[in-house]
């Protein structure tokens, strides 16, 4: 029960304060939702937070609606249990196809997710009003970014593009190699003829390719939903009166579902710091 309002006014107000307390819930198919983790530790360094990365089940990005709302409910009644006090879907591909049914679950409770945020800094960005989006089949599939951008803006013109070898490229930590080179070259060419001047990463593992982005696609201005993300969560945060702003050492815990060969070193990549405690669960 997140709120639980009292007759008398001190009581309240210490309720209130453990209610800010509580952790913010910050889940993905796997290990790239860390970049968003990333940038709300740089964002709300106050605030908890609880990890859930599917990594025994990663891909989401390839799989079907169904499957990927399944796993989802699965993710969320583990981070209810937690009794966070805000939710991230930090995986484009759930917030594209299963955002409804995690909003749905979550009730009253905040609930961001990367493909909102994206769309909207976006529409800030855009110039010419060009945006191209580059994500999982199932993302682009889903057409989620596009409705995302024309519901607020009908005339903006958006081309969206399918990157599927990327994920398994940044995975091997092939940041800065040939071959992600010419593939990402290879997607980007439609984007490019389209004369697009803003291009939204809408995958997690693409902004560890931001240095690569920025030679392949000159004077395109790159969306990273991951700190977009983290903004709308401290103002999501502010505006219900949830922002921590009393809290000496940050708790962050780190829950996945399988901890594969490599694990740390790709999370510690994607995180930008080291992850002191991983623990495993399966869910389902
Ligand atoms: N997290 C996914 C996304 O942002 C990429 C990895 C996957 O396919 O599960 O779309």
């Amino acid at each position: 029960m997140p709120f639980e309002i009292f007759s008398d006014g001190l009581n309240f107000k210490m309720t209130m304060n453990d209610t800010k307390q509580r952790p913010i819930g910050v889940f993905d198919s796997g290990v790239g939702g860390l970049t968003n983790v990333r940038a709300l530790m740089e964002r709300l360094p106050m605030e908890n937070i609880v990890y859930f990365g599917d990594t025994a089940r990663v891909p989401y990005g390839v799989k079907s609606r169904a499957t990927i709302e399944t796993f989802t409910s699965q993710i969320v009644d583990f981070m209810l249990q937690n009794d966070v006090k805000a939710l991230i879907i930090a995986c484009n591909t759930i917030a594209a196809v299963a955002g409804h049914k995690v909003r749905t679950i979550a009730g009253n409770m905040p609930v961001l997710d990367v493909i909102t945020a994206g769309a909207e800094a976006a529409l800030q960005t855009t110039r010419n009003g060009h945006i191209g989006i580059i994500a999982t089949s199932t993302t682009v599939n889903s057409n989620a970014y596009a409705r995302a951008i024309h519901s607020r803006n009908p005339n903006a013109r958006v081309q969206s593009q399918a990157c599927p070898l990327l994920v398994p490229l940044v995975e091997e930590g092939w940041l800065d190699h040939e071959v992600t080179r010419l593939t990402a070259r290879e997607y980007l060419k439609p984007l490019l003829a389209d004369d697009i001047d803003t291009l939204v990463l809408g995958c997690t593992h693409y902004p560890l390719l931001k240095p690569l982005f920025r030679e392949e696609a000159p004077g395109v201005a790159l969306v990273d939903s991951a700190i977009t993300t983290a903004e709308a969560t401290a103002n999501a945060l502010a505006e219900a009166d949830l922002l921590n702003t009393d809290n000496a050492s940050a708790d962050y815990r780190f829950y996945v579902s399988d901890i594969p060969l490599r694990f740390r070193t790709i999370g510690e990549r994607f995180l930008g710091r080291s992850m002191e405690q991983i623990e495993m669960l399966s869910l389902g």
